[in-house]
């Protein structure tokens, strides 16, 4: 354990929330920093912009960007703030984030508690010089009906995109109702084609669940192809249960652990239907370097990490990086690009 393990112990024995408040206010003050000694060979640079190692924070950790100049701190390569709506929203009641640590994971029913696109714009207008590349995650405000979904993420485009390396859009989470029927193909075309038009050369990503049928993919391609998509991000957190010996009863999106299975296999099948151009963010039960070594093997460019993160504790990210840079030096791999897409059947 890391020289920040007592703290971290401490940490997971206080309420999920509060615990997750304090280490975010710690992280912003600076308290909180590691030492990233080998990631030698892991940078990159993707749609024009240089990622020092290939490991970001997921989206959900910093919701209103208040720390966005902090996360190299930690020896994330790249951060995702959000998800932001056009509006400021409380999100669900408490209690709302549970932890099953014997399963290594999370349920979260947060629904999208944040400050609304304005404020965490005049946040990061501010925020200090960055070192790692920034996206912003958006999704749809609760009050807007989902026929208005695309004038919603519309606006906080319009507030937020100059500010962000990329634009991802969230049309996953299982904790606003109706959200996920956006990935249907004509309303994902909508919602895309919309922010296209409005800024033809940002970067742009949808972030899938991990529960969409094989049909269901298809259409999100479709659409990644026809809207000139970026990239793709998968997973977001699962509803499924079938994987957990026990059904704890909790309603929200399962992370961590148990969703590693269907994430990976989500990220292999867009890996193979979908351009090799396409940018892919694999993200979902990663915990340590070899988790990340198989998903960049699968197809992945990038990955994100949350609830590996949370349980491992602040040094966690320079030790998986220190693996995955150990490891392809044992293999002779020289970079990610010859590491990419090499576990994916041959076409
Ligand atoms: C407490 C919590 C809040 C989250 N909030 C968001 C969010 O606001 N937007 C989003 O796109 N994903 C959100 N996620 C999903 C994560 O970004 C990630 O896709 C998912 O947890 C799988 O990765 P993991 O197994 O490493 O946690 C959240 C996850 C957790 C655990």
């Amino acid at each position: 354990m890391s020289s920040g393990g007592f703290l971290h112990r401490l940490l997971l024995k206080l309420p999920p929330e509060t615990a997750h408040n304090l280490a975010l206010a710690a992280i912003r003050r600076g308290l909180v920093r590691v030492d990233l000694r080998d990631s030698e060979g892991l940078g990159q640079t993707l749609f024009g912009v240089h990622f020092p190692n290939p490991v970001g924070l997921a989206a959900g950790f910093d919701k209103n960007g208040v720390a966005a100049g902090r996360w190299s701190d930690l020896g994330f390569g790249f951060a995702e703030i959000g998800t932001v709506t056009q509006n400021a929203q409380p999100g669900n009641p408490k209690p709302r984030l549970f932890r099953l640590p014997r399963e290594g994971a999370l349920i979260n029913r947060m629904g999208f508690n944040n400050d609304g696109a304005d404020r965490v714009a005049s946040r990061l207008k501010e925020s200090r010089e960055r070192r790692i590349p920034i996206g912003v995650n958006l999704g749809k405000s609760k009050t807007t009906p989902l026929e208005e979904a695309a004038s919603d993420y519309a606006y906080s485009f319009g507030r937020l995109s100059a500010l962000a390396d990329y634009v991802a859009i969230n049309v996953s989470s299982p904790n606003t109702p109706g959200l996920r029927s956006l990935q249907g193909r004509e309303a994902l075309f909508e919602i895309v084609a919309g922010l296209r038009a409005s800024d033809p050369d940002k970067p742009l990503f949808v972030k899938v669940a991990p529960d969409l049928t094989l049909g269901e993919l298809d259409d999100v391609v479709a659409v990644a192809h026809d809207a000139r998509l970026t990239g793709l991000i998968a997973t977001n957190t699962t509803v499924d249960r079938s994987m957990l010996n026990r059904d704890p009863a909790i309603e929200g999106g399962l992370s961590g652990r148990p969703v590693a299975e269907l994430a990976s296999l989500t990220l292999q099948y867009l890996a193979q239907s979908c351009e090799p151009e396409l940018v892919l963010i694999g993200v979902g039960g990663i915990f340590d370097g070899d988790d990340i070594h198989r998903r960049i093997a699968l197809g992945a460019h990038l990955c994100q990490i949350y609830t590996g993160w949370v349980y491992q504790g602040p040094g966690a990210i320079a030790r998986m990086i220190g693996e995955l840079a150990e490891r392809l030096r044992r293999e002779g791999i020289p970079s990610l690009d010859r590491l990419r897409r090499s576990s994916l059947p041959l076409p």
